[in-house]
């Protein structure tokens, strides 16, 4: 890994440390970011800050750190990483103190760190078969529209998945679809494409505004709407969005197939309107030539 940020300075990642009394550590005590990046380029990033901010605002801390050196810390990662398309993630706690205490200290100093590691570029694979996910029970907080580093139950579900012999996990809570373990989730039923209102229980992710916007900006039918579990074995489609993950569509749930169980219609149109939104930011990033 390059180097990375670390409270103010660009230091080698094995020279990278945080005290042991780390609020982050011992607590989960932080928020976090994972900001997509093509040709170097941030893609999103107003969107992305203004949720860390969300974040911090929502667990009582104030940004460390303004808008300006926030985009130049992003910036020289995209500079001096190797890879063209990374992924970087920032974190921030909510500092070190002296000892283990659950009050939030009055005098304490927010750690923070960055750093850009490489995207892999999507699994052919992914295109042609689609992924396969299953159903479990959502055993997180009541908060999961904030972006906390308190991710044992979404970790689970991913080891409960893979263990499985699948890709991801869907969460269902009373009743209702809500998110898969580290993305947002879209249905087409009946040929509307249909993604759960922004709540408590999901995040509000920066790719699921992304579909939406390209979805009202080509007239694609769409609603924000609640999924119930029976909306969602009957749907045509699901896919999963991240910053990470792009568009994936799933094509068996439980033991069921989706749809004819190969990723649909509406998938192959939006993953294309996506993959052009990326290439305008590649193309963005390219030095005019004359
Ligand atoms: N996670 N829901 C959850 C629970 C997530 O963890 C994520 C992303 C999303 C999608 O948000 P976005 O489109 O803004 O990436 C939804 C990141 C990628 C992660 O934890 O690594």
């Amino acid at each position: 890994m390059n180097k990375v940020y670390l409270n103010g300075r660009f230091v080698p990642a094995e020279q990278a440390c945080v005290p042991i009394t780390d609020r982050g550590l011992l607590f989960g005590d932080s928020v976090y970011e994972v900001i997509p990046a093509y040709g170097g380029q941030p893609f999103r990033l107003e969107q992305h800050l203004a949720r860390l901010r969300r974040s911090l605002a929502a667990i009582r801390m104030e940004d460390p750190l303004d808008d300006t050196r926030w985009r130049a810390i992003i910036g020289e990662l995209c500079t001096n990483a190797e890879a063209d398309d990374l992924s970087i993630y920032i974190q921030i706690t909510r500092g070190t103190y002296r000892t283990r205490v659950h009050r939030i200290p009055s005098t304490i100093e927010s750690t923070v760190i960055a750093f850009a590691s490489p995207i892999t570029a999507r699994d052919p694979r992914i295109a042609e078969q689609g992924i396969i996910a299953i159903t479990l029970a959502d055993i997180r907080w009541a908060r999961c529209d904030i972006k906390a580093t308190t991710l044992l139950p979404n970790v689970l579900a991913q080891a409960e998945a893979l263990e499985s012999g699948v890709d991801d996990a869907i969460f269902l809570r009373d009743g209702q679809a809500l998110e898969g373990t580290a993305s947002n989730l879209f249905i087409v039923l009946d040929g509307l494409l249909i993604t759960p209102p922004n709540s408590e229980h999901l995040l509000p992710g920066i790719t699921r505004d992304l579909v939406l916007e390209l979805a009202h900006d080509t007239g694609i039918a769409y609603a924000e709407a609640a999924i119930t579990e029976n909306e969602l074995r009957r749907a045509e489609e699901i896919w999963l969005t991240s910053s990470t993950r792009e568009i994936a569509p799933v094509v068996q749930l439980d033991d069921q197939a989706v749809g004819d169980g190969r990723p649909g219609p509406c998938w192959h149109h939006m993953d294309s309107l996506f993959q052009t939104a990326k290439e305008h930011i590649r193309l963005a990033a390219r030095p005019t030539s004359r």
